[in-house]
């Protein structure tokens, strides 16, 4: 394939899911329906479905078919242990505590290592994670690199850490930190990859204060890529084999396999520590279940277990990071101002630089996305000032940056998808002078974004 300059999906299609292909006039009314709120569509009014890349995209025939191995004993299931060896080929820790989703895995570590007067630094942490963190009242805190901050600024491992940052705060604050997180890839940040240099530079700063380094490592595969693309000296090495690198610097992980491992349900947590895995299990017997299926079907197992070996695959990697990409490049192509370089598994537009006439607190990414979804069907979703604006105290200030992102489902979509795609956003992009802005009429007290009734101004 090395000859041909276009990159094909490395797949064909074996069981086809109808669109159903709305008018505008049907999306108009729907919209009233849902008080403007793009959670609160029937997804069958949906054309192209990029609110998550989590847990939307397609199985493989050999998922299907492993799903039909699933053994459903409620100890010691074949299908447990054809799981373990999945993870344990890629994240060879010594234990391997299965969970329903990533969150589940966070809650468990958390409530053990967490607590008030604790403070839990991670590269950035996604929503999930710092509401597990904050829930067992220790602090949150986010030490990305400097660069992650400016939308345009390019850095080819934007998602790194700040290791001087994180050296200030061990030198300051060391016996409060349980556990240094490095998210990979940095969701929240944009879906930028780590560096196996800055993974090193922050281990070495943990062994320093004997202080453990967790992953958050849900995109693995995408951060392997990336690493294997823009490292100096990793272009040669195999996927897997970066993946045990980025194992091999840490003590343990927190996973959804609603990413990277290619499944729609499914996670795990994985360390070294004896002590630390015993009180972890304790904890997950409570609420999700013994610890060889862990709050997951047989089933499930076996299509993670089959899904691990599919997502290091070099041609799957390629034209799935070069897919998101491609969509990137053909909206920055067009003028429309957007997070760069472009991440492993979404696309997030500017919309402060694109809509400057929607004051934040007229909330423009809520704007765009919802004339995404009215001209077009595309459904993807505001992060800024809807999402990050409302506090604690009842005050409302505008977030860091109003963004909307796309986020690509693996294997989901094909080409003429994105290609339509790119063609409704420049058409929102050409008329984005005429938008106009929200306001909420009716919000819950925390999380908003998910259930907020909106009215056009
Ligand atoms: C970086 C990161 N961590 C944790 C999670 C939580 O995983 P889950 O949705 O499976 O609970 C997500 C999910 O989007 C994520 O992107």
């Amino acid at each position: 394939m090395e000859r041909w300059k276009t990159i094909i999906e490395p797949f064909r299609i074996h069981s086809v899911e109808p669109i159903r292909l709305t008018t505008r006039e049907e999306r108009e009314r729907a919209l009233k329906a849902a008080g403007w709120n793009l959670f609160n569509l029937h997804a069958d009014d949906v054309i192209i479905d990029l609110l998550t890349d989590s847990g939307t995209g397609a199985m493989s025939r050999d998922q299907w078919a492993a799903v039909q191995h699933g053994d459903e004993s409620y100890a010691g299931s074949p299908s447990w242990f054809t799981f373990l060896e999945s993870v344990r080929e890629l994240w060879p820790y010594k234990h391997v505590i299965p969970t329903h989703q990533g969150r589940a895995a966070e809650r468990i570590l958390f409530s053990v290592l967490g607590g008030p007067g604790k403070v839990v630094p991670n590269n950035t942490h996604f929503d999930t994670t710092r509401a597990n963190v904050e829930a067992t009242g220790a602090e949150a805190l986010d030490l990305p690199i400097p660069e992650a901050l400016h939308p345009a600024t390019v850095h080819p491992f934007k998602g790194n850490m700040d290791v001087t940052a994180l050296e200030r705060l061990l030198d300051e604050r060391a016996e409060e930190v349980p556990v240094v997180f490095v998210t990979i890839t940095n969701n929240s940040g944009g879906g930028q990859p780590v560096s196996l240099r800055n993974l090193r530079a922050v281990r070495t700063v943990c062994d320093r204060h004997a202080i453990p380094l967790f992953l958050d490592a849900c995109r693995f595969a995408e951060n392997a890529w990336f690493i294997k693309l823009r490292e100096e000296g990793q272009g040669g090495r195999a996927i897997p084999d970066i993946v045990r690198d980025m194992a091999s610097l840490a003590d343990g992980m927190t996973m959804s396999a609603k990413k990277d491992g290619l499944a729609n349900i499914g996670g795990w947590l994985a360390m070294n520590d004896d002590q630390l895995a015993e009180q972890c299990r304790n904890l997950l017997i409570l609420t999700e279940g013994f610890p060889t299926y862990g709050g997951l079907a047989g089933r499930d197992l076996e299509a993670i277990a089959q899904g691990l070996r599919e997502v290091v695959d070099e041609d799957y990697l390629r034209y799935r990071i070069r897919s998101t990409e491609y969509l990137g490049d053909a909206i920055d192509a067009a003028g429309v101002p957007l997070v760069k370089p472009i991440g492993g598994h979404a696309v997030y537009l500017d919309a402060r630089a694109l809509l400057p006439h929607i004051p934040p607190l007229e909330y423009p990414g809520h704007a765009l996305s919802v004339a995404l979804y009215r001209e077009g069907g595309i459904r993807g979703t505001e992060i800024g000032t809807v999402m990050f604006g409302r506090h604690p105290d009842g005050t409302e200030t505008p977030a860091a940056m109003d963004l909307v992102r796309l986020a690509i489902p693996r294997r989901t979509y094909t080409q003429s998808h994105v290609d339509y795609v790119i063609e409704v956003v420049r058409f929102v992009a050409e008329r984005a002078a005429q938008l106009r802005g929200f306001r909420i009429v009716e919000e819950p007290p925390r999380l908003r974004h998910f259930t907020a009734k909106f009215e056009p101004l």
